[in-house]
């Protein structure tokens, strides 16, 4: 049995693992359950994209087989909706840990929940939430958790937008602008071939000074086992670029392989 845990607010990006999940094993089951723990913004929490009816039919449309689970919160909590504390060895303290404080252990909360109640082979994370994607990692191989971890490459719009179900909350000025965030990411990627990390680092933090109307909140080049920012770069060793930036109040992540 596979595993493909959302929030809802279906897009194709969640399709993509949906598929893949279908493929892969003989059942599958998508969750759909807005965590309430892992909101370290309450306003976000309220104002995230509730679309039930609509993702189920969108499921359907992939394939009449699927199994959708959509808990209320008394479900999966009972009536203490809190977070356990976990230690996920410094993975959750950098980047979205350190801007979302809690956030990773509401993560690790509900997906721990969701494979005790669901109990998959297999289950499907995107790389878009790379930092999550390896937090997950870490607590399935800590706890001895009987199942595969199954990664899956970013989904991008034809402007090449990480699609995310915030993205519909983006007006149309912000949804214009938001696909810079790529676009320099993808110049960073360049850079990066040649100069210094801490160069490439500025060199970004200076075109968000310049944007009119993205704001950047944090821009690490980090080693993709420890997630640790990068000084110097070491042969051998994989990068990535991580970013976060606000449009508007809608807080965009997305993230690059450097080499
Ligand atoms: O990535 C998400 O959508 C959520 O963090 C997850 C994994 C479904 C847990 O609520």
């Amino acid at each position: 049995m596979g595993l493909v845990p959302t929030m809802g607010a279906l897009h194709d990006g969640h399709l993509s693992l949906v598929q893949r999940g279908l493929n892969e094993n003989d059942a599958l089951v998508v969750s759909i359950f807005v965590n309430p723990t892992q909101f370290n913004n309450p306003d976000d929490l309220v104002k995230y994209p509730r679309t039930l009816e609509k993702d189920v039919d969108l499921l359907k449309s992939v394939s009449e087989h699927i199994l959708v689970y959509a808990p209320s919160v008394a479900d999966v909590y009972g009536e203490d909706v809190v977070s356990v504390n976990f230690d996920f060895d410094g993975l959750e303290d950098k980047m979205e840990g350190a801007f979302r404080p809690g956030h990773f252990d509401g993560v690790g909360t509900i997906v721990k929940r969701l494979f005790e109640i669901v109990t998959p082979n297999r289950a499907y994370f995107g790389e878009k939430d790379f930092q999550q994607l390896a937090i997950i990692k870490n607590m399935v191989k800590k706890c001895n958790m009987p199942l595969t971890i199954v990664p899956c490459e970013i989904l991008r719009e034809p402007n090449g937008l990480a699609m995310s179900s915030r993205n519909v909350r983006l007006t149309s000025e912000y949804a214009a602008a938001a696909p810079f965030i790529y676009q320099t990411l993808k110049t960073a990627k360049v850079k990066f071939g040649t100069e210094r990390a801490n160069e490439v680092t500025e060199w970004v933090e200076d075109q968000f000074k310049n944007h009119p109307l993205l704001e950047l909140e944090y821009f690490v080049i980090a080693d993709v086992e420890t997630l640790e920012t990068v000084k110097h770069k070491v042969e051998n060793k994989l990068y990535r670029a991580f970013i976060a930036v606000y449009a508007g109040e809608i807080r965009l992540i997305d993230n690059l392989a450097l080499n």
